[in-house]
């Protein structure tokens, strides 16, 4: 099974550039490189943060080019969403009976659980009771292998601001994965804007490079998360019985591969 995981396209409302990008073009040309070179992909599971600000103008324009995407989308929203003004403009969207934007698909190689971790207000993470008991129904029906996907990672990556931004109830997400952790076989992760891979628990992670801008590699600024202009980014999986392989597709300047 092969799958697109898209984060962090951080489209404004206005057509407007940010950090002097244009966040449209540069999802345009993502969306291009998918269906040149992976249009075979089964699905694609996007980690949140459609929009910079919540704006519906950017949900508009986020839908409209998430739609020239032949295979079916999974999503959730990010700290950078509106719920609201996502709900509206992406009506079709599953959502649990509370309203926040989580779903459980099942693929052949597992059921994919997708998790809302956006507040109101805030730029970390929270899952609240009723997201976690939702989380707890969704494993308990199941009994095969896991995914899951957030957009904010429960775990510390040694960037200052991203770590104090992160989500706060890992420990809470924790308990409740406890009992199933021999079957979560990858977490996948967005808000970073940066490619990386590890493990929290015993679970596999990775999360991939926003289609805007990126957040520096460094460890020494700790009051705010770095822009920096490395290129755009998605992630291209693979999944067998064997192995979850996570490789990062980047679309340097200028040319497509
Ligand atoms: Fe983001």
């Amino acid at each position: 099974m092969k799958f697109i995981h898209l984060s962090d396209l951080h489209l404004v409302g206005s057509g407007a550039t940010l950090h002097g990008l244009d966040p449209r073009d540069r999802l345009r040309r993502c969306v291009a490189h998918i269906r040149r070179f992976h249009a075979d992909a089964a699905f694609v599971v996007l980690t949140g943060d459609l929009t910079h600000g919540g704006e519906p103008g950017g949900y508009a324009a986020a839908r409209a080019i998430l739609a020239e995407m032949p295979m079916p989308l999974h999503v959730t929203i990010g700290n950078h969403d509106s719920r609201a003004a996502f709900r509206a403009a992406f009506p079709h969207v599953p959502v649990s009976e509370c309203g926040f934007v989580q779903d459980a698909f099942d693929t052949p190689e597992g059921r994919f659980i997708l998790l809302d971790t956006h507040e109101p207000q805030q730029a970390e993470g929270r899952l609240c009771a009723q997201r976690l008991a939702w989380l707890e129904r969704a494993l308990r029906t199941s009994s095969g292998p896991v995914f899951l996907g957030l957009h904010h990672p429960p775990f510390r990556v040694g960037l200052g601001r991203m770590d104090r931004i992160r989500l706060r109830d890992g420990e809470s997400l924790l308990g409740v994965l406890r009992p199933h952790l021999g079957r979560v076989r990858h977490m996948f992760v967005g808000h970073l804007h940066r490619a990386l891979a590890g493990s929290w628990h015993g679970v596999p992670f990775s999360g991939v490079r926003g289609t805007n801008h990126q957040i520096a590699l460094d460890f020494v600024t700790q009051d705010v998360a770095p822009v920096s202009f490395e290129a755009p980014g998605y992630g291209v999986v693979l999944v067998s019985p064997e192995a979850v392989v996570a490789h990062l597709e980047e679309l340097p300047d200028g040319e497509s591969r």
